[in-house]
């Protein structure tokens, strides 16, 4: 039900003087989701996150956050939300316990329960060791921790997080997506930006994806695969000299023409895993011996090269030399 979703964007429009940065955005994130917000540098994912975290003001459209208007009541709507920025809000020079406290203040939460919750949440996201260590000394993921951290001193039902593993390494990735999943588990809502397909893939549930302001598709992973279409089988013949009649045998099954690759034959199929089992019987009948056959179903990176007409980043980018101030922003 609409009215019970913890967020609702309708018609969410932001211009910057002639930059056009969101162009009429329609988003539902429901109790308990996890909504990926998937696309490239500059598509408006940011602006998005600012706007339903109050931070911002729509141009045009409206929000809803936690049943709330976020331009009518801001303060019941971040009462209600907890919300991590692309860059880690971390105080270097306070420990990873006083940048929690820190926090507590800003919440007007009490002085008691601010421990209570920083000694949990510390040693929740690993931190536990390094709690009194200044936050200069802490790795990229470990201030990533601690900024999400930060952002659930007051146990927040609806959490944003705006890239939360951009520039980290692998591992700590990893461990993000596991402290991540464990907020889910725990009923938390989340609305989550990304660059990376991989990480809206394993992390949402449903994936919005916006380019140049505007929704350019929606769905599941395995909607959004659905959606281009495009299961191919992939097939090696054994004999170089059969992969002609190869491609004869099987013209019945393809729904296009066939590429071809030295003894690897690409044919564009639809109906499923039965159409390998066609495929298979079409060649045994035609004695051609095959070295390996297999379906390939689209991945969301095609998905994405599909719908926006460039790839999108699948690897983070370095670490860079000198932290997180040294980092340079890519546009595109
Ligand atoms: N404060 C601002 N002033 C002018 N342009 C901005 C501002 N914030 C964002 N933009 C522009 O709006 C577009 C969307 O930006 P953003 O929401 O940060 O994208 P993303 O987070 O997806 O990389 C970009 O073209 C960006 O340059
Ligand atoms: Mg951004």
């Amino acid at each position: 039900m609409a009215n019970d979703a913890a967020v609702v964007a309708e018609g969410l429009v932001k211009h910057f003087g002639d930059v056009v940065a969101l162009d009429g955005i329609d988003l539902t994130v429901e109790r308990g989701q996890v909504v990926g917000l998937l696309g490239p540098n500059g598509a408006g994912k940011t602006t998005t996150v600012r706007i339903l975290s109050t931070l911002l003001q729509p141009t045009a459209g409206s929000a809803r956050v936690a049943g709330f208007d976020v331009e009518k009541h801001p303060d019941d709507v971040r009462r209600a939300i907890g919300l991590t920025g692309q860059y880690a809000a971390v105080d270097e020079y306070l420990t990873g316990r006083e940048n929690l406290r820190m926090f507590g203040d800003l919440y007007h939460l009490s002085a008691r329960y601010v421990k209570e919750r920083s000694t949990e949440l510390l040693e929740w996201f690993d931190l536990a060791e390094a709690a009194d260590r200044p936050a200069r000394t802490y790795s990229g993921g470990m201030r990533r921790r601690l900024d999400l951290a930060s952002s659930l001193i007051a146990k927040p039902s609806i959490l944003f997080l705006d890239e939360p593993t951009t520039g980290l390494d692998p591992r700590s990735r990893l461990g993000m997506w596991g402290v991540i999943t464990d907020l889910v588990n725990e009923g938390t809502t989340v609305l989550l930006t990304t660059q990376y397909l991989e990480e809206a893939d394993q992390l949402a549930q449903d994936i919005v994806v916006i380019d140049h302001g505007r929704v350019i598709a929606h769905g599941t992973a395995e909607v959004l695969k659905d959606q281009i279409g495009g299961d191919r089988i992939e097939i090696s013949v054994s004999d170089a000299a059969r992969v002609g009649d190869a491609v004869g045998v099987l013209r019945p099954i393809g729904t296009a023409d066939a590429s071809v690759d030295g003894t690897r034959i690409l044919m564009p199929v639809t109906g499923g895993s039965t159409v390998l089992v066609d495929a298979i019987r079409l060649l045994d009948g035609s004695s051609i011996e095959v070295s390996d056959i297999v379906l390939r179903r689209p991945t969301l990176d095609d998905v994405f090269l599909s719908l926006t007409g460039h790839v999108a980043e699948t690897e983070p980018a370095p670490p860079p030399a000198g932290g997180r101030r040294g980092r340079k922003e890519k546009q595109s």
